[in-house]
Parts: structure tokens; C-alpha cells; sequence
């Protein structure tokens, strides 16, 4: 990682961190790189590093949703089991009546059905309410949501880093459908990341990991091409991505994609459920019960115990466990050996290795040529899996690379680096990706298909097709993903079109369209043009046309109006699929082929259809408002966690200061204080669900106050509240208002004084001081109101005790000693006030004085230029009276301008230099020697 000190330096500079989520079937790990903290994974609240993927949404009741994310879910999976979304990864991109549904909904007991109109799959949780029905994509993008509100938690928690998490790059499996791969983009902007770097293939970013963390002496750069082997079995599915590494010289290698291989259905979930199938069919018999039988319940919990068994087996050789009252109050003993564990997965072997042979067939290549194995995701360390690939590959050639768990994420966090900061990590390890699938298209349903991107063609590239003739007046373009058709353009527009082109009569009007292949491996159209061409000249059907055609016939053709895009245009997310701004350039950059533009229709998809702009709005409101009411439930959580506190200090106070509190009330009053205390607690706890905050802050209020009044009761205890005692705080009090007065007097006295000097000096006092107030303005003003309000008011109560004193003692003894005690308070307030206002106003007052200060040097300065000037203006006048006096306007003065004055002053008296050397000073800047050494 010694290279990533060099990038964390330059990303300083970008401001900004880049977020790598490596979003696993079963666990999520992601990691931040930002300037200010170490390169490494975000932990999760409790401190893990990984988190499971999923969440659990309940309905607390008048549709508040409450959401608990990975693995805070805890028990809640098999106690709610038909609100725990898990392995969501395999439904990503997927339509309803996929195979794979099926099969989810053997091993989950969430409600799927049809997102209509997109035939995509939502979450029906149970809520009997359409509007809380949540997609695939919502889903996924309230787990990135989650990771990334955690990134920006870490960010903020250090007060050097940027607090911004916008760049994000999320794994994906190589063989992610081009549904599969838009379900991601998709998602990531429900989650609010305003800049999707990429999707990151999971093998390439577990290479580039391995490959950054190789420190290479000088003489291994020898130029030779060597290859290596990812094999991962995640969850889901097992991948084997085969590549090669070239280090060319110091400073400059290649890590290029070679091929992969891959089985989408197996993996550590195939593996639990072959045990579920084990434990269930025990379960059955001990209970003598039909699979019927079964609650969703029971069945999520021996999905439980089959995945702690399976890690345990990948350990020990046998597992047990008792399911406690699992059925009918009952306990369940449940025992499963590694043998039968083998024996249940012996027809699986040639799901491991299958992967393998296939990435190597594909690039032509052997077992020995592989230099090593790396083994990723927690499948591949399930003894009877390693004994496999081991046998397969050979002993030697695992590598034993340590925590390759976390290294997809970080792989990933460094392909978005590569894609932020292009040029400067290129020159590093340049990284060439291929596309595994031939993207062909056709026209107008024909059936042949013409190949745009090859199979094995690098990624992130554009290049445009001639489409021949316009037939018919009709077209229709569909693309394919080896020979699986992805979406169809039907361009009904195409006949207005086209009468906008005028062809010479030997000329054929003739489609020419654009094709995409981003760095995502999105394959899209990006631009369609109607052109001349010459009839005869040969077809161009299925000729990739890289260069511009140069035609040099002059045939006119009106330009196309600007571009006007109204398709919702589902790549508008995409990276490199621009769809926006073709017509300009086609109608300016090639102005030699005579062309019109035709605007993208809508596709029309036969699988799933990306999710519209507006329904993508409406989304990203929904998720807008359920991060809202976690964030009030949050803030609720505080306050009746503080409320709770505030109730226990109370209680302690009151014990503690019970002998206090009796002498002023009574046993009774005391013990209801004790009860409103027990029942506040008691209404935390059980009351105050649906409180909304302001109930819940007016309960604090409450208890606030309750707590107030005793303190001040016990504080009275203490006061000295007899005639004497009051009589000595009037005295303090009457002292403390003489003194304040005589401190703003003092504050008037230096302002007259200021004034005197100012007018000694001839100097403008008002103007000075009506300027000084402008730069003041707003402040001290109301701090002098409020002084003065307050000083009223501390005069009243002043008043009012001076008036209580003179009561006879027989009338003072019939005050009560809250009354008198209330005198105290009102004081001690007062007092507070107005310190508070004096403290502000004498922090005024020394600004302004300064500023009188500081204004006063200048002015009196500017005061002696003028006056200098003016005597210069009078003796020129008079040695020169019979000339012109154009001179004189040059020192026609600006009072502004004091720099230039400042600038310009002799340091000599103003008397001596005029007297002396009254020319010279009137050409300053004539310079004569410097100029003549400046032309040498
Ligand atoms: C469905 O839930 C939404 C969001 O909470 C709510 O605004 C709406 O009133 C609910 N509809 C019904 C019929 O309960
Ligand atoms: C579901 O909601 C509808 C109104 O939106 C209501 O008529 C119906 O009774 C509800 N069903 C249940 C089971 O709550
Ligand atoms: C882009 O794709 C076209 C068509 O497959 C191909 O001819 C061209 O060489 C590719 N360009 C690059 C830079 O790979
Ligand atoms: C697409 O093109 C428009 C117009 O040139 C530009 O403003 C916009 O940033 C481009 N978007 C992307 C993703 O390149
Ligand atoms: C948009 O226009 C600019 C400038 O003409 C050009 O460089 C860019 O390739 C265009 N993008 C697309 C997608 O046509
Ligand atoms: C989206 O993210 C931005 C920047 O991080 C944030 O300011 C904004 O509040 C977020 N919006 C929503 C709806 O979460």
C-alpha cells in the first residue's frame, strides 16, 4: 500500500472521498479513502467490518416505518421473518417470472410480486398499502443510503477531511446482465450519490488489490506477461477471473482481464440450504410432521442453525445444537457431520471447478500456465471446496495472501480512484477490461445481426455503424447481448425525418448510428443520423465505420432544429452514454456529409425496464422521507433517553436533599413529587411510542421545571431571609446600580473627551463618529435596550423591597418566605441580565474608541497633505503666474484616495520640501536612472 500514501496526497487535493462498496449476497464491506483518515473499511455502529446485507422493515403502526439495517437485524430475521429482506443481490436486475424467484422464495418468506409496468419485483412486507410496497433498487439503495450516511459519520468525526461522499464505485459479478448492471445504477442514485464512478467487476478489483499489494524488486520488472487466477465463491455464485500482469519497467505495468468462468448458482447459499435440506428432513421426523407443517418461523430458524452449522463445519467435524420450544414447546436436538455434509454436496464437485476449466478454455490457456490461485469469499475456505481446487490447480499454486475477505472492497475503492484521477494512476498499473459477450443489433427484425462490440473488444469505446438504406421508410434497431435481445428503438419519427434530408436522385438515404460500450458495460445507441450516400457505392450493412465519410457533393439539407431530446432516456445515469448534445456536433463537426439528425425514441425492453426519470423522483422522495422519520425517531430516542436521566437525577435529589426539602414542604408534597417522577419513567417506557417530539420535549419541560422548583426551594433554606438579611441585599443591590451607572458615565466622559481632541485638532467629530457608527451598525444597539429594560426592571424590584422595609416588624413577620425569597431570585437575575448587556456594550465601546483612535492619526495626516498641497498650489501659482496652469490639475485630490496620499507624502516636513525643491516633487514617477537601466 505504499503507493496510496502518493494517492491519498493527490486525492487531498481533490477534496472529495471516494466510497467502495463491495456489496456481497450476504455481507457488505465497504471502504473510504479520503484525505484526513487512514485508507481503510467503514465499521458498522457496533464496530464490525462487515455488515450484513439486508435490512428488516417493520410497520410500527399508522404506517411509521422502522428500519433496521445488516446486522443490527439480529433476531428480528427469525422473528420477522416475512419483513427480513436477505440475499437481495440475486433478484437485482431480475423480472418476476424469473427462475430465480422460484427459487428465492424456497429459502425466504418475504411476499415478492410484480413492480407493474417494469416487470421488475417488489417487496410486499405486509403493510396493505401500494405506496410502501419497495422495489429491488429501493432496497439496495437504502443499504448504500445507510453505508454512506456511516462514511459521511466517520468524515465528520475528523475535522480535517472533506464532508462529502459523493464518488461511489460498487462491485458487481462479471456476469451481471445489462438489466443487472442498470438495477445498480439505478439504485445508486435512490441512494443520493451525485457521482457514480462505476460498477466494478468483483474479480477485477480482487486482482487489482492483489497486484497493488505486490512490492516488485527492480530486476522482476522483465517485461514478461504473467498470468494468475481469481477464484471466488461468494454466497451467490463462484467466479474465476483469469488475468494477466505485465510489469514493463519501474512505474509502468499492465493488469489486463483475460476471461472468466462462472456458476450463478452456486456458492456458500447453495451449501446452507443443502444442510437446511438435512436438518428439515430431521426436524420432520422427530416431530413426525409434513413439510406442510411448517411456520415460517420454525423454517427461517433452521435456515439459522444450517449456516452456523455450515461455518462450524468448515472447522470441526461434527455440529450440534437444541433448538429450544421450536415446535409445540418442544426442544429440537439437531446434529449434522462433515461426512454427511460431503456426501449431501458430492454431486457439486464440478460446480467448483467448473469456473475454472471455463475461464481457462476461454483464454486459451493451461493449469501450468497459471503462476497462482487467489482465493476470495468465505466458500473457498470450506475444507471439502479448497481440498477440490487444491487437487485441481495443485498445492503450490494457492496463494496465501492473508484477509482476502476485505480485498474486493478495497479493490473496488481503487478502481474508482483509477476512474477519478485517470492520467496520474495509469502510469502506475494501467488496467484493461474486456467485454465477455458479443452486443450486436439488428434492423427492422431482421435476423441478421450484426456484431458492434466483439467479444473480447476493450470496454469504453464508441464507434459508429452504417445501417444501409432506409427501407421502407421503417426502423427499428434492437440490440442483444449474445443473441439475447436487451431493448429495441423504434424510431416511428423516422418518416418526418427523413423529408428534412434531400439526396441527389443517384444517392441512397442511409442510416448511420452510434454505439456505445462504457467502462459499466452498458451497450447503448447514442446518436442516429439520416445521411446521403452514394447508390451502388456498396453497402455499408455490417461495416464498422470509424473514420468520417468524406463526401464531397454539395447537396443541401436542412439543418436539424436542436436537439430536443424528450426520451426518458434510461442511460441518462450512465457514464459515457451522452446522449444530449449529438445534433450540434454532428451539424458542425462534419459539415461535408450532409446528414440529419433523429432523435432517440423510448426503448422498449423485453425484460425488465429500468426505472423512468419521474418514477426515479418519486423514489428518491420515498427514501427522502423514510431517512426523515429515522432521523426523528432518533431524535426522539435522545430525548427520552435524557428524559430518563433528568428523572433518575431527580429521584437522587430528592433523596439526598430530603431533610432540606422538609423544612419547607411538607411529607405529602414531597412523596407526589416522587410519584410525578415514577410515572414520567413509566411513560417512557411504556407510553410514549407515539409521542411526537413535542410531547416529548414538553415532558422535559415538565420535569425541568419540577427539578427548578426544588432547587430553589432548597437554595431558600440557605438564604439569609430575615430584615437584616434583606436590608443588606438592598444595600449590595442599590451599590451595584451605582456602579454601573458610573461605569457608563465613564464610557460618556471618554467620548468627550474624544470629541475635545478631535476639534483641537480641527478635525470633524460628527462625521467621524456618524462613520464609525455605520461600521458598527447593528451591533450594540439592541444590546443598549435591553440594558436599559433590564435596568428598569431591577429598579422596580429595588423599589418594591426598599418599600417592604419599612414595614413594621410585625407586618415584615407576615411575609411569607417564599415571597422574600423571591426578592433573592429576582435580584440574582437581574444582576445576571445586565452583566451581560455591560459586557457587550463595553466591548463596543472599546471598538469604537479604537476606532476613533485609529481614524484620528489619518485624518490628521490627510488633514497635513491637503494643507500642503495647497501651499504648493499657492507658491506655484505665484513663481509661475503669467504660464498656463495646467499643473495644477494633476493634484486636483480625492479624499478617498488616502493610500495614494499615503504614498506619495515627503518624509520631509511639508515646509521644508516645498521650499526647497518645489520641481522635483511635482514629477515623482519620471525616474530618469531607472529607466535607463531598464532599456539596456
Ligand atoms: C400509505 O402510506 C403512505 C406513506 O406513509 C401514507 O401517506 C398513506 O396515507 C398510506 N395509505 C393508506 C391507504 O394507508
Ligand atoms: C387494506 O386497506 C384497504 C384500504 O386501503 C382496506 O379497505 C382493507 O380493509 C385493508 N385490509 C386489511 C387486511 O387491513
Ligand atoms: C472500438 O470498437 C470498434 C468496433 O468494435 C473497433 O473497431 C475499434 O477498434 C474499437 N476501438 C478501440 C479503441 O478499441
Ligand atoms: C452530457 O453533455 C452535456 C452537454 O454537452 C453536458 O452538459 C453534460 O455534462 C454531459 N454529461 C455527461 C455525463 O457527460
Ligand atoms: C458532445 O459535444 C462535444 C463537443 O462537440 C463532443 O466532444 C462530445 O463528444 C459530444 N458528446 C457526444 C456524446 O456526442
Ligand atoms: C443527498 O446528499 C446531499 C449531499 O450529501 C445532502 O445534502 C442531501 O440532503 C441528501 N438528500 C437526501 C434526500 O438524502
Amino acid at each position: 500500500m505504499k503507493g496510496l500514501l502518493l494517492i491519498s496526497l493527490f486525492l487531498s487535493t481533490a477534496l472529495a472521498a471516494i466510497l467502495g462498496i463491495d456489496y456481497g449476497q450476504q455481507f457488505t464491506k465497504a471502504v473510504l479513502l479520503a484525505p484526513g483518515v487512514p485508507f481503510d473499511i467503514v465499521l458498522t455502529d457496533e464496530g464490525k467490518r462487515k455488515d450484513t446485507s439486508g435490512l428488516c422493515i417493520r410497520n410500527l403502526g399508522k404506517n411509521d416505518l422502522e428500519r433496521v439495517f445488516g446486522s443490527q437485524m439480529g433476531s428480528l430475521i427469525t422473528r420477522f421473518p416475512g419483513n427480513s429482506i436477505l440475499d437481495l443481490k440475486q433478484l437485482l436486475g431480475k423480472s418476476i417470472d424469473d427462475p430465480t424467484v422460484t427459487q428465492y422464495l424456497k429459502n425466504h418468506f418475504v411476499k415478492l410480486i410484480p413492480d407493474e409496468g417494469r416487470n421488475g419485483i417488489k417487496f410486499d412486507l405486509g403493510f396493505n398499502n401500494s405506496t410502501l410496497e419497495f422495489t429491488v433498487e429501493e432496497i439496495l439503495a437504502m443499504n448504500l443510503n445507510e453505508i454512506k450516511n456511516r462514511a459521511l459519520n466517520d468524515l465528520e468525526a475528523n475535522p480535517q477531511a472533506a464532508v462529502l461522499v459523493e464518488d461511489v464505485a460498487v462491485s458487481i459479478p462479471p456476469f451481471a446482465t445489462q438489466a443487472t448492471r442498470q438495477a445498480y445504477l439505478d439504485s445508486l442514485v435512490l441512494a443520493n450519490f451525485s457521482n457514480v464512478l462505476g460498477l466494478v467487476e468483483e474479480g477485477s478489483a480482487v486482482a487489482l488489490n492483489y497486484i497493488s499489494n505486490r512490492k516488485l524488486e527492480k530486476e522482476e520488472y522483465d517485461n514478461v506477461k504473467r498470468y494468475y487466477l481469481v477464484y471466488d465463491a461468494g454466497a451467490g455464485s463462484t467466479t474465476a477471473t483469469l488475468f494477466s500482469f505485465t510489469p514493463i519497467s519501474i512505474g509502468q505495468s499492465v493488469l489486463e482481464i483475460e476471461s472468466i468462468g462462472f456458476d450463478e448458482s452456486f456458492g456458500g447459499k447453495a451449501l446452507t440450504n443443502s444442510i437446511y435440506s438435512l436438518v428439515l428432513e430431521k426436524f420432520l421426523n422427530h416431530f413426525n410432521l409434513e413439510e406442510s407443517d411448517l411456520t415460517d418461523k420454525i423454517a427461517a430458524r433452521l435456515h439459522e442453525v444450517s449456516e452456523k452449522a455450515k461455518l462450524v463445519l468448515s472447522v470441526n467435524n461434527e455440529f450440534h445444537t437444541t433448538l429450544e420450544t421450536i415446535f409445540d414447546d418442544k426442544d429440537f436436538k439437531v446434529s449434522v457431520t462433515r461426512q454427511e455434509f460431503e456426501d449431501i454436496n458430492s454431486d457439486l464437485m464440478e460446480h467448483i471447478s467448473n469456473p475454472i476449466l471455463k475461464a481457462l478454455e476461454d483464454a486459451g490457456l493451461k493449469v501450468d500456465d497459471i503462476e497462482s490461485v487467489i482465493l476470495n469469499g468465505g466458500s473457498t475456505r470450506v475444507p471439502f471446496i479448497q481440498k477440490h481446487i487444491t487437487s485441481l490447480v495443485g498445492d503450490n499454486k494457492i496463494s496465501k495472501s492473508v484477509n482476502t475477505d476485505e480485498s474486493a472492497a478495497l479493490g473496488t475503492t481503487l478502481r474508482g480512484l483509477k476512474w477519478k484521477t485517470n492520467s496520474v494512476s495509469n502510469k502506475d498499473i494501467l488496467l484493461v477490461e474486456k467485454n465477455y459477450h458479443n452486443f450486436e443489433i439488428s434492423i427492422n427484425g431482421q435476423d441478421d445481426e450484426i456484431v458492434v462490440f466483439p467479444k473480447n473488444s476493450p470496454v469504453g469505446n464508441t464507434t459508429k455503424v452504417n445501417l444501409g438504406k432506409l427501407q421502407d421508410n421503417e426502423l427499428t434497431i434492437s440490440l442483444y447481448e449474445d443473441g439475447k435481445l436487451i431493448k429495441s428503438y423504434n424510431f416511428d419519427d423516422i418518416s418526418t425525418r427523413t423529408k428534412k434530408l434531400s439526396c441527389k436522385s443517384k444517392e441512397d438515404k442511409e442510416i448511420v448510428a452510434e454505439f456505445v460500450l462504457d467502462d459499466n458495460k452498458m451497450f447503448d445507441i447514442v446518436k442516429v443520423d439520416l445521411v446521403c450516400g452514394s447508390k451502388n457505392g456498396g453497402s455499408f450493412f455490417n461495416k464498422l465505420l470509424n473514420k468520417e465519410k468524406d463526401n464531397d457533393d454539395e447537396i443541401i439539407i436542412e439543418e436539424a432544429e436542436e436537439a430536443e431530446q424528450g426520451s426518458d432516456s434510461d442511460t441518462t445515469d450512465n457514464k459515457n452514454s451522452n446522449t444530449t448534445n449529438s445534433t450540434k456536433s454532428t451539424t458542425s463537426t462534419t459539415k461535408k456529409s450532409k446528414s440529419v439528425y433523429v432523435p432517440i425514441p423510448k426503448p422498449v425492453y423485453p425484460h425488465t425496464r429500468p426505472i423512468g426519470r419521474v418514477a426515479k423522483k418519486t423514489l428518491f422522495h420515498k427514501l427522502a422521507y423514510l431517512n426523515a422519520q429515522d432521523e426523528i425517531k432518533i431524535e426522539a430516542d435522545q430525548i427520552k433517553n435524557s428524559l430518563e436521566a433528568q428523572c433518575y437525577q431527580l429521584r437522587d435529589y430528592l433523596d439526598e436533599n430530603e431533610a432540606t426539602l422538609l423544612e419547607e414542604l411538607s411529607s405529602d408534597e414531597l412523596e407526589k413529587i416522587g410519584q410525578f417522577v415514577s410515572e414520567v419513567v413509566e411513560w417512557v417506557d411504556f407510553e410514549s411510542d407515539d409521542s411526537s417530539i413535542e410531547e416529548l420535549k414538553a415532558k422535559v419541560g415538565e420535569v425541568e421545571e419540577q427539578f427548578a422548583h426544588l432547587k430553589n426551594i432548597a437554595e431558600m433554606t440557605k438564604a439569609d431571609l430575615s430584615k437584616e438579611g434583606i436590608q443588606k441585599l438592598f444595600g449590595d443591590s442599590s451599590k451595584l446600580i451605582m456602579n454601573i451607572q458610573s461605569s457608563m458615565l465613564e464610557f460618556g466622559n471618554k467620548i468627550a473627551e474624544m470629541r475635545t481632541k478631535y476639534e483641537d485638532a480641527g478635525l470633524d467629530f460628527e462625521k467621524e463618529n456618524e462613520r464609525i457608527k455605520q461600521k458598527l451598525l447593528g451591533r450594540g444597539q439592541d444590546r443598549m435596550l435591553s440594558f436599559e429594560k433590564n435596568l428598569g426592571v431591577y429598579k422596580d424590584v429595588l423599589t418594591e423591597i426598599g418599600k417592604v422595609l419599612e414595614y413594621n416588624e410585625k407586618k415584615f413577620s407576615q411575609l411569607s418566605k417564599q415571597q422574600l425569597y423571591s426578592y433573592h431570585e429576582r435580584l440574582a437575575k437581574g444582576v445576571a441580565d445586565m452583566l451581560g448587556d455591560i459586557i457587550a456594550i463595553e466591548t463596543l465601546h472599546l471598538e469604537r474608541m479604537e476606532l476613533f483612535e485609529s481614524q484620528f492619526e489619518k485624518l490628521l495626516e490627510r488633514k497635513r497633505q491637503q494643507e500642503y498641497r495647497k501651499k504648493l498650489r499657492e507658491a506655484q501659482k505665484a513663481a509661475k503666474e503669467p504660464e498656463e496652469d495646467d499643473r495644477v490639475e494633476i493634484v486636483e485630490e480625492d479624499e478617498e484616495e488616502e493610500q495614494v496620499f499615503d504614498n506619495e507624502i515627503p518624509k520631509q516636513s511639508p515646509e521644508e520640501s516645498s521650499e526647497s525643491e518645489p520641481s522635483a516633487e511635482t514629477e515623482p514617477e519620471v525616474e530618469p536612472e531607472d529607466v535607463e537601466h531598464d532599456e539596456l
